[in-house]
């Protein structure tokens, strides 16, 4: 997986590329940034070694989001999608979620599923926005503050799609 071109209409020009080694530092950087139980860097590097599929977001030659998904039989498993603070809420994420579906749909998945914290209003609203349902919980799936914190499963049949443009 190379490198896609750039959209026209988006404000920012947004580069996506296969994680590799040399992002992980950067990686981690926004995991940090992001997570109260952060990935470690060596979860990270495993992931990587172990076939899972990283795509790092590149703006300004700096990378400001990724997303790491895991592919079973007939379907894939989204595990992990992060924006650095500083660009949220510019659509990056959105953008990221269809490279993402396109290569989803490209290895013929038929569906994506994904767990959430059931108090992650954002990635909620990004799961259902880009229609994302929810099949079911898991009962104190998470490590939280409080004890444990449920998880809310979600998933996209991607049977019937075919890959979009990202660009729009
Ligand atoms: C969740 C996350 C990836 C969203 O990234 P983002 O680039 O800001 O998202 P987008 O700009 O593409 O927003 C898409 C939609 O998500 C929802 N959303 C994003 N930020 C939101 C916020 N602060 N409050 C409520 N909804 C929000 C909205 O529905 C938004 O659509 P809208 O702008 O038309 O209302 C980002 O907040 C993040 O990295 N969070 C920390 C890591 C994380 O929790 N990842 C998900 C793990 S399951």
């Amino acid at each position: 997986m190379g490198i896609t071109p750039q959209s026209p209409s988006s404000s920012l020009p947004i580069l996506f590329k296969t994680m590799g080694e040399s992002h992980l530092e950067r990686v981690f950087e926004i995991e940090q940034l992001a997570y109260d139980y952060p990935w470690t860097k060596g979860i990270i590097n495993d992931c990587l070694k172990t076939g899972y599929i990283g795509v790092v977001c590149i703006i300004d030659k700096q990378i400001q989001g990724y997303a790491i998904m895991l592919r079973g039989v007939d379907e894939v498993h989204l595990l992990n999608i992060c924006i650095h603070p500083d660009f949220r809420q510019q659509k990056i994420a959105t953008k990221l979620l269809k490279y993402m579906l396109n290569i989803s749909i490209f290895m013929k998945a038929n569906n994506l599923f994904l767990e959430v914290r059931k108090s992650n209003t954002q990635a909620i609203n990004l799961y259902k926005k880009n229609g994302f349902k929810q099949i079911g919980t898991r009962k104190d799936y998470y490590r939280s503050k409080q004890g444990r914190e449920d998880a809310i499963t979600f998933k996209k049949d991607l049977s019937t799609l075919k890959i979009e443009s990202i660009l729009t």
